[in-house]
């Protein structure tokens, strides 16, 4: 099938890329003249595990193209997927500036039958909004399709290629089964595309991932609660993740979750419930409860330094909102570095790919380290943020030359407890003993 991209950005990369990989004809369209050059030369714009391979074989192929050309990017596309950003207004409600626009220019483009698909998250009742501002300029049969994304960053490639399933939002026949044999290659172990009307289409989308932000934070409650209790909350999410009906994903405490995706989902869904007239309490619980933990670790360090971190060296490991990612927005390690920072106390910083997007925001504030025993070197205290695998098992005797305090506050649980007291660190965790 010949396919249009508008938007070239994260969602928008791995769509197209993946829908070349079996086949189809792909054009991908960006207003951004410098990313589209980029990407015409062969350079990915991205860091994602598994893309860069694809990319260039598809780029090489002739299946995949780039264009700032929206006319020239949907000319014969049978499909055009719409994977814009729907950043947060200032009310916490998704702004939809970017997608009514295309939507706008797309009318009088439309040259025959098109399924037009919104792959961004998008308030309910966005599809019905992009259908009318198409038909106002278009000439031809069209159809507007809501077909939210579930991709994780880092794992974005492999969840695309092999999704749990696909959600499908049309009231088109015709749609439907155009998106049929699109998604067939994709499901061929049997996994479901589930077709529906396209408002609850939209809303699955933020129900899955409000869901999932509140399981984390409802673990991240019982892990306080664990550490008032002298429980260990370890325990308690395998005893319960091995029940079936909650699952063993997902129950992992921490420092708070982040990302582009659950705090602006989250606020999103919120603020759409109050404009329905629906106070959906729950959510408002877990946006508390999250910027708190957040930061929860500081007053461990603050209380471990006796109240006052003027002068003290922290080393931080993990910047990234999480392993395997370049992304920084929302991650809760720069919350951790600004709070360090304003107590007084200098700050060292070793990540494997979120650095460079940290320099743009902390440039010489903080210093950055080539590696984690870097950062360590010479600081009074450890601090981890990310559970990036090389972390997990450190020289432990390295590091303890390397300190000048055996002292560790880890916000992903990464060390046994028991190996913790062995080796005579300080060791702070989440829901956990001291
Ligand atoms: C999330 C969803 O998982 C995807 O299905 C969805 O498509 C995507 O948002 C989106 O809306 O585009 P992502 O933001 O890449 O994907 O990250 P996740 O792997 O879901 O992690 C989100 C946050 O939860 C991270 O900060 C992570 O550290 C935290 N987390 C996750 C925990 O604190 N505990 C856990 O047990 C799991």
């Amino acid at each position: 099938m010949k396919i249009a991209v508008i938007g070239t950005g994260y969602v928008g990369l791995v769509t197209g890329t993946c829908f070349a990989e079996t086949g189809n004809t792909v054009t991908c369209v960006d207003i951004d003249i410098n990313k589209v050059e980029k990407l015409k030369s062969g350079k990915i714009t991205i860091y994602e595990p598994g893309l860069e391979q694809l990319f260039e074989r598809n780029l090489k192929q002739q299946r995949l193209f780039f264009t700032t050309d929206l006319a020239e990017g949907i000319k014969d596309a049978q499909i055009i997927f719409l994977a814009l950003p729907t950043p947060p207004g200032e009310d916490g409600s998704a702004d939809l500036k970017y997608i009514l626009k295309v939507a706008d220019d797309l009318g009088p483009l439309l040259r025959s039958f098109s399924v037009i698909v919104d792959k961004s998250t998008v308030p309910v009742g966005t599809a019905e909004r992009v259908r009318d501002r198409i038909a106002a300029n278009a000439k031809v049969e069209f159809s507007v399709v809501s077909n939210p994304e579930f991709l994780r960053e880092g794992v974005a490639v492999e969840d695309f290629m092999k999704p749990d399933r696909v959600v499908i939002g049309t009231t088109s026949e015709k749609a439907k089964k155009v998106m049929e044999q699109l998604y067939a290659p994709f499901v061929r172990q049997g996994n479901p595309i589930i077709f529906m009307d396209e408002r609850s289409a939209e809303l699955t989308k933020y129900a899955a991932n409000s869901f999932l932000a509140t399981k984390i934070t409802f673990m991240n409650e019982i892990a306080n609660l664990c550490e008032l209790m002298g429980a260990d909350v370890d325990a308690v999410r395998k005893g319960i993740g091995t029940d079936s009906r909650i699952g063993k994903r997902f129950l992992f405490p921490g420092i708070g979750y982040g990302g582009s995706c659950f705090p602006k989902d989250v606020q999103a869904l919120a603020k759409s419930s109050k404009d329905a007239a629906y106070d959906f309490k729950i959510l408002n619980a877990v946006m508390d409860v999250n910027a708190s933990q957040k930061t929860k670790l500081i007053a461990a360090i603050k209380h471990y330094f006796k109240n006052s971190l003027e002068g003290k060296t922290v080393a931080v490991w993990g910047l990234a909102f999480k392993p395997h990612t370049d992304d920084i927005r929302e991650a809760p390690a720069l919350e951790n570095i600004e709070s360090l920072l304003s107590e007084g106390a200098i700050v060292k910083v070793s990540d494997p790919e979120a650095m460079e997007n940290v320099k743009t925001i902390f440039g010489s504030k903080i210093q950055f380290c080539e590696n984690p025993y870097e950062a360590a070197k010479d600081a009074d205290a450890l601090f981890i943020a990310t559970e990036w695998p090389e972390f997990r098992t450190p020289d432990f005797e390295k590091l303890s030359t390397l300190l000048n305090n055996k002292a560790i506050f880890d916000g992903r649980n990464l060390y046994d407890l028991q190996q913790m007291r062995e080796l005579g660190y300080t060791y702070y965790s989440i829901g956990r003993e001291v």
